[in-house]
């Protein structure tokens, strides 16, 4: 979470800065700021809120200079206020900081006992106070923040803003990314690439441990042994253009709607002419394992657990799944035979990339589905499948979320294969309806308007549930996640028949139940369920196809008919209302759809 970015440059550098925050305020807004050195001499600007705040400060208090960093904030220590907002200063120090100090306590110890005195509750301002303690007692900037940063534990991507310094920005990372940009006789810093996009699009990953001397003229990069270290310098393609909203109103309802070329996108990566699923080298040896363990936070998380159900009942390898925040601390074995997935859009999660470190040299194995082929999940793993969803800036996933189910299908479907679990017919019937999947989206998204109606009504609901069986029951917990998140409803998801288990008991003519159920081999049952709901005067809202629809009878509060599908597709599908209806339902209450409160979009921090 937060945003960091860094500018050494031939313009006034405030309005580049504060272009490359848009880019990184998914990353967190909860405050931003800006340093700039100018004549030599060290200033900022800070403002609590969007970045908005920021920008109209600027217009009162200018801030000039042609070398400068900036920081939008997702609050970890300290209250969103304008004095716990990046840039800190000390002295002639500023910092701007993603990640956390965990030892920040320790150090604040030491520094109080040298009297030094503090003005936040940040973790951050410990590392600005504890370079310029060491300027004090005579080093140079360089030295001096090198210094620092060998006493900082935790997670951290930091640039450092020295007054009297108009051509140096000094760099470093350990667990949260960071990114050098090159340009002509001019140097950026960035949290992503994204940010640097409208700069450059000559890219160096700064490796876990690695510090950096940034000038006009290059970058000298260390590692974490102070040795000198070549980190190659990468042409990223990157669409500066592509992070817009293309008309929408939303960058969710943008992304929402771009699904069926996506998934095209990522059809086409994988499908080949053939029928056959090809997997980019060095592949997956299916037969050489014997069970999957998945991990992931959030709606990655639901992603897996929609793909067990694929794993399990098509290429029959048993699967464990977790959430990685659980996995990571649970010291779970990991047998022989076992291939460990991690799935993240973003690919930087904290949790997800612990996870997959803790299996490093235990899992035969490792692989990634990931967005972010650059980020750090997908160069840790020994083999990344990249989703090609393209850059996803609203906060609550959606077109990630149904290009990794699109891969993992694809990943289900030639395990199977491989281990002869399926016959040749009923993987082309699969393929087939795979390659059906664009043009369905597309029917799905066209029923919007019917959704948008149903909306304006769950907007009234204080509590709503979810429900779903069998494959269906992930989709239930993923419209539960979409819902709460933006429109701020309380909502909760179950597997239908845990109903009777005790949740019905908060059912009454208040509560919403929006029921995920196609017409398939457990609809029935999944209409006793419905019943269940009816009899307790809870009002139903059924989501299933024409068939479904017809024969769930009378007394269905609201109903919402998708297209008929393939059931092996039903869940891609279904992503669509459950984004759909928390999309109007948040629209109708009239909340921060692409910046929901208290969330950040990629989670650097555990
Ligand atoms: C919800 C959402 C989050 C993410 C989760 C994992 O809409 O987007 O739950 O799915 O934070 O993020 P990644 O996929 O980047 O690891």
């Amino acid at each position: 979470m937060c945003g960091i970015v860094g500018v050494l440059g031939n313009h006034e550098v405030a309005p580049i800065l504060v272009e490359a925050l848009k880019r990184l305020e998914y990353r967190g807004y909860d405050s931003a700021g800006i340093a700039t050195v100018n004549g030599g001499a060290l200033d900022r600007r800070r403002a609590v809120g969007k970045l908005v705040n920021l920008s109209d400060k600027l217009v009162h208090e200018p801030l000039a200079g042609k070398a400068g960093i900036g920081h939008t904030r997702w609050a970890t220590h300290g209250g969103p206020s304008e004095g716990n907002a990046h840039p800190h200063r000390a002295g002639p120090v500023a910092v701007v900081h993603n990640g956390i100090v965990e030892n920040f306590r320790e150090l604040r110890g030491e520094l109080a006992e040298a009297g030094i005195g503090f003005e936040t509750e940040t973790d951050t301002e410990t590392v600005a106070l504890l370079t310029h303690h060491h300027m004090q007692q005579g080093m140079a900037p360089v030295e001096a923040a090198y210094k620092t940063i060998d006493r900082l534990e935790g997670a951290f991507a930091l640039a450092f803003l020295f007054d009297g310094q108009d051509d140096l920005i000094v760099a470093a990372r350990k667990g949260s990314p960071l990114a050098i940009g090159h340009g002509d006789g001019e140097m950026f810093v960035g949290s992503d690439a994204i940010a640097l996009a409208p700069l450059t699009d000559r890219i160096t990953y700064l490796e876990e441990g690695d510090r950096a001397v940034v000038t006009r003229q290059g970058v000298e990069i260390r590692d974490a042994n102070g040795s000198l270290a070549n980190r190659a310098v990468r042409q990223i393609q990157i669409d500066a253009a592509r992070v817009d909203k293309a008309g929408h109103k939303h960058f969710m309802a943008k992304e929402i709607a771009e699904q069926p070329g996506v998934l095209n996108t990522t059809l086409v990566n994988y499908l080949g002419t053939d029928g056959e699923i090809t997997l980019p080298d060095p592949g997956i040896d299916f037969t050489a394992i014997d069970r999957l363990t998945m991990v992931a936070c959030g709606t990655a998380y639901y992603a897996c657990l929609t793909a067990k159900y694929w794993f399990e009942q098509v290429a029959r390898l048993p699967v464990e799944v977790d959430v990685a925040s659980e996995f990571r601390y649970r010291e779970p074995p990991i047998p022989g035979r076992t291939l460990a997935l991690f799935v993240s859009q973003s690919g930087e999660t904290a949790d997800t990339l612990a996870a997959l470190r803790y299996c490093e040299g235990k899992a035969d194995k490792i692989v990634s589905v990931i967005n972010v082929p650059e980020s750090s999940i997908a160069r840790e793993s020994d083999l990344a499948l990249p989703i090609h969803a393209g850059v996803e800036v609203g906060v609550a996933s959606t077109k990630a979320f149904t290009c990794q189910l699109t891969v993992l299908l694809m990943l289900a479907l030639r395990a199977a294969r491989d281990r002869g679990a399926i016959d040749a017919d009923v993987f082309a019937d699969h393929v087939s309806a795979l390659r059906g999947l664009p043009a369905l989206m597309t029917h799905g998204i066209d029923r919007s308007a019917v959704m948008q109606a149903t909306a304006r009504k769950l907007a009234e609901a204080r509590d709503i549930l979810f429900l779903g069986r069998g494959v269906m029951y992930p989709l239930a917990l993923e419209g539960a996640l979409k819902l709460k998140e933006i429109s701020y409803i309380h909502a909760e998801a179950y597997a239908s028949g845990e109903l009777k288990h005790g949740p019905i008991a908060l059912i009454d003519k208040h509560v919403p139940v929006v029921v995920m159920a196609p017409k398939d081999g457990l609809f029935d049952k999944t209409v006793s369920n419905m019943q269940e709901v009816m009899a307790r005067k809870g009002k139903v809202v059924l989501v299933s196809n024409a068939a479904g629809i017809a024969e769930a009878g009378d007394g269905v509060w609201e109903k919402i008919a998708m297209p008929d599908c393939p059931d092996i597709v039903a869940p891609i599908l279904y992503a669509l209302p459950a984004q759909l209806l928390a999309y109007h339902t948040a629209v109708a209450k009239g909340t921060d759809v692409d910046q929901p409160r208290n969330l950040a979009k990629s989670v650097t921090v555990e």
